[in-house]
């Protein structure tokens, strides 16, 4: 029988700094999705520093690096079977490992890689994209394809405030529908010098959705392998993450042919 084809929902997790929660938030919307019922796969495209294997605690046979080989083969061959398995207390989904090497990365090309996507998106009802702090080629591949896109900031240090107004006013060149990017602050609370009320003025707009810090939260989780909203600890952070995943799953947004035709990454590659 035919696998049944769908177009499913690519969420990219982005940010132009480290450590903002890329990961932990892309896990934890994977894991939400999957305990709702829709069938997800979770892409480590942070192909050299990739931690999605280690939060995860998995032990893959395939990773991207295969996928890439398989589909460079065949175009049309079924990836389904070379992703990794998740699963915790009858909730699962499916991952794409970053290479198991790092000089792998240097490899593959972001066409293939948005290959790869493209097949998967016919099997998926979401796929969650964790990425790199970088306007890469990879990433902006990323950016284009992708539904809906987070860009994660936190309220730290002075620079990393700067590199989010530049990201952020990158990202509204690239002649996307308003509601495909979305801004998220995480661990607002965290000990820091700076308003947040200035950095909204900064940036000149609000956060779509706001997470908190929680550090014991998110260390135990990623200790333990177990997602927080999996982990049934109900803590506030929890919460605001499913609320995030809720806000996402009732406003669906399909790119539109328009946007395509006028992204930045067609007019580098023009
Ligand atoms: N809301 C939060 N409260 C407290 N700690 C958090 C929160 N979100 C993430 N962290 C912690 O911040 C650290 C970095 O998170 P994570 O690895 O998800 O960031 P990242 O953006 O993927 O980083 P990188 O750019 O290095 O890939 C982790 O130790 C994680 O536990
Ligand atoms: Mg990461």
């Amino acid at each position: 029988m035919a696998e049944e084809q769908i177009n499913g929902v690519i969420i990219t997790f982005f940010s132009t700094a480290s450590a903002v929660g890329k990961t932990l938030i892309s896990i934890n919307m994977a894991s939400e999705l999957a305990r709702e019922g829709y069938s997800v796969c979770l892409a480590d495209f942070d192909l050299q520093f990739g931690d999605i294997r280690n939060y995860l605690r998995l032990n893959p046979e395939y990773t991207i690096t295969d996928l890439c080989d398989r589909i460079k083969a065949d175009s049309g061959s079924s990836l389904m079977p070379m992703l990794t398995t998740y699963a915790y207390e009858g909730v699962a989904f499916q991952v794409i490992p970053n290479p198991n090497k790092l000089e792998e990365a240097y490899n593959l090309s972001p066409e293939t890689i948005i290959d790869v996507l493209k097949n998967l998106r016919m099997q998926y009802d979401y796929i969650i994209v964790d990425t790199t702090s970088m306007f890469s080629v990879l990433n902006l591949a990323l950016l284009d394809i992708s539904t809906i896109v987070t860009f994660l900031g936190i309220v730290d240090f002075i620079p990393t405030i700067k590199n989010m107004k530049i990201g952020n006013e990158t990202l509204r060149t690239l002649n996307y529908d308003s509601n495909k990017i979305r801004l998220v602050l995480n661990r607002s609370d965290s000990k820091t010098h700076i308003q947040l009320k200035d950095v909204v003025s900064i940036l000149g707009e609000d956060f779509y959705h706001i997470l908190h810090n929680d550090f014991i939260s998110a260390s135990e989780s990623i200790a333990s392998g177990i997602p927080l909203v999996l982990n049934g600890q109900d803590s506030e952070l929890t919460q605001e993450l499913r609320a995030l995943v809720a806000r996402y799953t009732n406003k669906g947004y399909q790119t539109t042919e328009t946007q395509k035709k006028n992204s930045w990454l067609s007019k580098i590659f023009r």
